[in-house]
């Protein structure tokens, strides 16, 4: 899903910081084309904390596991044979997933209906680190994703491949990891928090089966890009991680 960066009154409009009671922010000057990109396994917190930077820092948010949740969905939902890659890659070119942008935050639609209510389910989840390994899949993703930066240039996209295969010359690359235990026990919290059972051993083993499967595929597998900024999010709390980004980009964005 591609969230449009939320507006910040207290913002400095050109590249600078201004003091607001809470802390000094900064904002990306609004002609400047800007690229970071933000990867590295689940659980480490990425996708809240890419969103918040990009609201922070005035840059639109692509969260391109939602695309492939959303071809996980489809291939559900129309009955394709999950062993047919070439089945596959044609139905969800038909679908011609894109976003609203104009809905805040904005909807990842296919065949121009919105799919966001479904990406999330138990099902999709389930078949969606394997669907992600098809080479021809991850090749139309990746079309896909560079188009979405050419029509909104100012961007924070996170993945698994944003920094190593999608946009190789980003302005800023982080790569995002945490210890296998500390994430699995963020899963169970989200899961109590939910009012859902978690089985903290059962979902160490689903995590550990993930990194495996999404580091050793062939195709954009999962990997530290060079040059990115490694941050362990362990022992960090979320606002720990979102200004310590804030603070690489500010450093690393010559104003
Ligand atoms: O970040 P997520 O859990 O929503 O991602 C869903 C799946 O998609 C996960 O198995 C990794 C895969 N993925 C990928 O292979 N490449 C991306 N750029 C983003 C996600």
């Amino acid at each position: 899903m591609v969230h449009r960066a939320a507006t910040i009154p207290h913002l400095a409009p050109e590249g600078r910081t201004t003091l607001t009671p809470t802390h000094r922010a900064f904002i990306v000057p609004p002609d400047r084309p800007t690229i970071i990109t933000i990867d590295g396994p689940a659980g480490t917190g990425k996708s809240s904390v890419s969103r918040e930077l990009a609201s922070r820092i005035g840059l639109d948010f692509l969260d391109t596991g939602a695309m492939y949740r959303a071809a996980a969905a489809i291939v559900i939902d129309y009955g394709i044979d999950q062993t047919d890659d070439e089945a596959i890659v044609a139905k969800v070119a038909s679908a011609d997933l894109h976003f609203d942008w104009t809905a805040d935050p904005p909807t990842m639609l296919a065949w121009d209906t919105p799919i966001d209510h479904r990406i999330r389910d138990a099902d999709v989840t389930a078949i969606v680190s394997p669907l992600a390994g098809i080479g021809r899949l991850r090749e139309h993703m990746v079309r896909k994703q560079r188009i979405i930066a050419n029509q909104h240039p100012r961007l924070v996209s996170e993945g698994r491949d944003q920094g190593s295969i999608v946009f190789p010359d980003a302005d800023v690359k982080f790569y995002l990891d945490a210890d296998a235990r500390v994430r699995a026990g963020r899963r169970a919290d989200q899961l109590r928090a939910d009012g859902r059972p978690a089985d903290e051993a059962a979902l160490l083993a689903d995590i550990l089966e993930r990194d495996r499967s999404d580091s050793t595929r062939t195709d954009g597998p999962l990997v530290c890009p060079e040059g990115a900024v490694v941050i362990d999010t362990s022992h960090l709390t979320r606002e720990q991680v979102v200004q310590r980004l804030e603070d690489e980009v500010r450093v690393r964005i010559a104003l």
